[in-house]
């Protein structure tokens, strides 16, 4: 029993990261009957890697800092953003952002604080923000402590009924009716990773916050879960998407395979870049050096890797300045206390050796067009966090933006599927129409007539996103990545059914040659690593789409083939557009 009232909304929540604990916490709190649906464990998830923190205007705050303004932030996120922000958005959400942390610190989190009488909080810097507005907790251990105390505060709820945990639970289908949500498919994940029977929760609200995609690329900062679920999910459900072509690339991970992410913060603390010759590159780049926006720091490393193949670039702490009384090796641990353990079982002593590194995806700015509530086009649907496009991130998200969006997003969307909010709140047509998805699918002059020419794999799908879109793109390679995705996602297409629309695509595509595609079982995928495929390529063949059809380099969209790199187009007011209605 949930000791809810029968007339209370459903709510289900897909995935259990910051944007979806703090949407399932806030409807339960709220009156919904709530119900949580994660395909791992409830902590397995991007939040609970997440290091150098959450940024935040904490002026206002017990403990806060005064040298930041709502303006200054705002600044700095449009500045990163590229031109491609909701100005709208970006204010809506950093005036929220002291009530974000004042939810996280209600939910137990602990944010580092500075020795001595004040007790302020310790706020860091990271790259391309004017002030130190970032608190951390662990010193780089931020995303676990907020994933650690949401996990616990969902664990209590679901005993006292308040909200109901399916853990190992994947969602293969949203369900409509007349164009609205009506509810879900669900299949248990059993431990070999094979797919139990399915079975229909009912739902009058779906929020979708399963994280983003960076599974599609070799090298990724993001857990393994990270397949494009949500988004994919929502596609099929006739949500639209922007934004994809915005794929954020970390420019420091450690260069070995599992790319364990280099926290900007220790740049933020005085890490320097090194070539193989020892020059400190970044300088003659940028003039804000390591500290420039990512995308900067991402393509300068690329850069200088493929200038001087299997040469190396490093990240510098030796120099990094240490408080009085302390010192160097005691200074990294303490502060940066998860990578210090990483490096060191790589056997790398970062206090007096250079550490290699490497660009690695990392952050979709894309995902499911919203507003700035959370609301898709579908009635019933919402999505929080990565796997939103809410206008904040624009073409290159601000370091520690996400973990806010995701505590402020999921607030609102909680708040509102609580209240019912009903179909008739939905605009009739969602009027917003960002000017790349106006345009027909990009038509595809080769392949489709058989099997593809290469089998499919995962690594092969990897191999060929970050050939074609990754850091550097251009229009040959974005074409053959999507001839290679379009013959593939036909095939999977044909075996695997995910979803009304599939379903239909199935019956007209008839018996084709599943070539090397996830297996057939019966119409659905047998296992979690199929569906995984299926969906990586729906959303794989979203982003190279994308990727072609904007020609310009913005933010963190960068084509060799530009003539010349523009502030991007931006997006319309998309947020006000549906909320006029
Ligand atoms: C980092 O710690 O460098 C990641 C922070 C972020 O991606 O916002």
């Amino acid at each position: 029993t949930t000791g809810h009232d029968d007339a209370a909304p459903r709510v289900v929540v897909v995935g259990s990261g910051a944007a979806g604990l703090t949407a399932a916490l806030r409807a339960a709190a709220e009156g919904a009957r709530v119900t949580v649906v994660t395909k791992s464990a409830l902590a397995d998830t991007a939040t609970d890697r997440a290091q150098g923190g959450i940024a935040a205007m904490t002026r206002d705050l017990p403990g806060g800092q005064s040298q930041d303004t709502p303006e200054l932030h705002v600044h700095d996120t449009l500045a990163a953003g590229a031109g491609c922000c909701d100005a709208e958005v970006v204010r809506g959400v950093v005036a929220d952002s002291p009530e974000a942390i004042t939810a996280l610190t209600d939910a137990g989190v602990r944010f580092d604080r500075v020795a001595g009488p004040t007790s302020d909080w310790v706020q860091g810097l990271e790259g391309a923000h004017s002030v130190p507005r970032i608190l951390h907790a662990g010193g780089d251990a931020t995303g676990h402590a907020i994933q650690a105390a949401l996990t616990a505060r969902a664990t209590e709820a679901a005993s006292r009924g308040d909200i109901t945990l399916l853990e190992y639970t994947v969602v293969t289908e949203l369900r409509l009716s007349d164009g609205q949500i009506t509810g879900l498919t669900v299949q248990p994940v059993d431990a070999d990773g094979l797919l139990g029977e399915p079975r229909d929760l009912p739902a009058n609200h779906v929020v979708l916050a399963t994280g983003g995609v960076g599974q599609l690329y070799p090298f990724t900062t993001n857990p393994a879960v990270a397949a494009g679920d949500g988004i994919a999910l929502a596609l099929r459900a006739g949500a639209e998407v922007r934004g994809m072509e915005f794929v954020q690339f970390h420019p420091t991970a450690l260069a070995t395979p599992g790319s364990f992410l280099i926290s900007e913060a220790v740049r933020g603390e005085g890490a320097v870049l090194r070539n193989h010759c020892g020059e400190r590159f970044m300088l003659r780049v940028d003039p804000r050096g390591e500290l420039a926006p990512r995308d900067v720091v991402a393509r300068a490393i690329a850069a200088e890797r493929s200038a001087e193949p299997g040469a190396g670039v490093f990240l510098d702490c030796t120099g990094i300045p240490v408080p009085d009384g302390e010192d160097r090796v005691g200074f990294l641990a303490r502060r940066f206390p998860t990578i210090d353990a990483a490096l060191r079982e790589h056997g790398i002593e970062w206090s007096r050796e250079l550490v290699p590194v490497s660009p690695a995806a990392h952050y979709l700015m894309g995902g499911v067009l919203t507003d700035a509530s959370g609301r898709t086009n579908v009635p019933g649907l919402w999505a929080a966090g990565e796997c939103a496009a809410t206008g904040l991130h624009g073409a290159n998200r601000l370091a520690s933006n996400s973990l806010l969006e995701a505590v402020v997003s999921g607030e609102r969307a909680g708040r509102l599927v609580a209240q019912g909010s009903s179909a008739r709140s939905w605009p009739v047509e969602n009027t917003m129409r960002s000017p790349l998805h106006d345009t027909e699918p990009t038509h595809v002059s080769q392949g489709m007539d058989g099997s593809p020419d290469i089998p499919f794999s995962r690594a092969a799908l990897q191999a060929t996103m970050w050939r074609g879109a990754g850091v550097v793109r251009a229009e040959a390679e974005l074409a053959a990545s999507q001839r290679l995705l379009e013959e593939w996602l036909a095939a999977s297409s044909s075996t695997v059914a995910t979803g009304a629309a599939d379903a239909r695509a199935d019956s007209e595509a008839g018996a084709k040659d599943p070539g090397a595609a996830p297996r057939p079982h019966g119409s659905r995928p047998a296992t979690l690593a199929e569906y995984e495929d299926h969906n990586l390529l729906t959303v794989g063949r979203e982003v190279v789409r994308a990727a072609r059809l904007r020609t310009e380099s913005c933010g963190a969209h960068h084509r060799a083939d530009a003539a010349e790199t523009h502030a991007g187009t931006p997006h319309a007011a998309h947020a006000s557009a549906l909320e006029d209605h």
